[in-house]
């Protein structure tokens, strides 16, 4: 039986998962492929620690060059995250012409252009299924089982921390700052748990989604975005209320010729199928001109999941498929629409006096702005400002945005107004 020598960069907990998964599914994919997958080298800064699975020593190195310099070592697995040295490793390994796998979304949204660029070059493949919604297949059903569809749309729930957020503040009628602590302490959020709440996280994940949905060039700063933080249980309950379920969505379209690119907040009707993706998990859903709709739900993150991907892109690549290397060139560079130039229903929270007229000097400006009202709630409370919440018909953004400055400034209106995007089909 042929073995296929894998050289692994980061023994943390998602190497030692991949570790792992290889031992306990070992007789498993040798059935299925024919081959014997060995992991023959591990780096890593740390190699005293104990870890979960055992491995002999003699393997473990300090000395990135023990593996990206042996020629024994089929294929590089790169675990350990972060810009640097992860790329300075991916390039050496694709430079030696060693196929390489990766986890690492930041480092593709930031460096994708270069990295594909030298895989192209070089003419090695690279894997990096597990960049994106952890064990969903997404990335290898956009490359083959979908590569016949114009994809039209692509929502998705890609970043677990803030739906496990969102969800409990819905389900506990919890604050976001202790929803927050509990993803924390499930160890659902990144290091830095900025990355996940202001959105970044997905708009790396969604920078990778779309360039191989659409062939373009993504840069995921020009992913328009806003984060979780400034939602409240207020706003959920309200929005549950109307119909609607608050999702932090990453959307990638075609629109009028350009990308429609943009992670925010977002009301979905209940029963929109994204709609039931609840907890940490992720949910994308996809529509193509053949395919129509579809969608994908999973766990997209933990160490079993990515080692499920990592382990289909060393297979995918053992047995000569891998990233194509056609579809790492294969991209245009297409207008990014600017979202001032978007059309979505509304949701708004004003915080206004509870007197006579207030309502009127609301729908006054609303409607010089063009800007249509659907339905309009306020409860009875005994306080002098009381939540009066709006829903509207289609607006465009940039008229939002002028008539809410407009509106903020009422002496009438005593915070500032919240703002929600509701995502309907046209
Ligand atoms: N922090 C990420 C998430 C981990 O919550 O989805 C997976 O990329």
């Amino acid at each position: 039986m042929k073995t296929i020598n894998i050289g692994l960069i980061g023994f943390g907990t998602i190497g030692s998962g991949l570790v792992r998964a290889l031992k306990e599914n070992k007789n498993l994919l040798a059935e299925r492929t024919g081959l014997r997958f060995v992991i023959r080298r591990i780096c890593d800064k740390d190699i005293s620690s104990p870890r979960e699975v055992k491995v002999k020593r003699g393997i473990l190195t300090r000395n990135s060059e023990d593996i990206l310099s042996d020629p024994r070592i089929d294929i590089v697995v790169e675990l350990i995250g972060g810009t640097r040295p992860a790329l300075d490793y991916i390039l050496r390994a694709l430079q030696n012409k060693k196929p390489v796998v990766t986890a690492n979304k930041s480092l593709l949204a930031e460096k994708g252009e270069i990295i594909f660029n030298t895989a192209y070059k070089n003419k090695v493949k690279i894997g990096f299924e597990a960049s994106v919604a952890g064990g969903i297949p997404i990335i290898r059903s956009l490359r083959e089982g979908f590569v016949a569809n114009r994809i039209k749309g692509l929502y998705g729930i890609i970043n677990g921390t803030t739906n496990y957020i969102l969800s409990q503040m819905s389900e506990k009628k919890i604050s976001f700052n202790q929803a927050l602590r509990e993803a924390k302490e499930k160890g659902y959020a990144e290091k830095n748990s900025k990355l996940d709440i202001s959105g970044i996280d997905s708009a790396h994940k969604l920078a990778i989604l779309a360039r191989f949905a659409f062939n373009s060039i993504c840069p995921w700063k020009r992913i328009y975005r806003e984060g979780i933080e400034k939602i409240t249980p207020l706003d959920i309950e309200y929005g549950e209320e109307l119909g609607y379920c608050l999702k932090l969505l990453a959307i990638a379209k075609l629109k009028n010729g350009g990308l429609e690119l943009r992670v925010h907040p977002a009301l979905l009707p209940t029963s929109h199928p994204l709609s039931s993706i609840q907890g940490a998990y992720n949910g994308i859903y996809l529509t193509g001109d053949l395919i129509g709709e579809t969608l994908f739900y999973g766990k997209g993150a933990g160490a079993n999941p990515t080692a499920s991907s990592v382990i289909a892109d060393i297979v995918s690549i053992a047995e000569g498929k891998g990233e194509a290397l056609n579809w790492m060139k294969a991209v245009k560079n297409r207008k990014i629409n600017d979202i001032g130039e978007l059309r979505t229903k509304y949701y708004f929270r004003f915080m206004a006096l509870d007197k006579p007229g207030v309502l009127a000097r609301i729908a006054a400006s609303l409607g010089k702005h063009g800007i249509s009202i659907l339905s309009c709630i306020q409860k009875e409370r005994e306080k002098k400002v009381v939540p009066v919440v709006m829903l509207t018909h289609w607006a465009k953004g940039s008229s939002v945005q002028a008539v809410l400055k407009e509106i903020d400034r009422l002496s009438v209106i005593k915070e500032k107004t919240v703002v929600i995007r509701v995502e309907e089909s046209e």
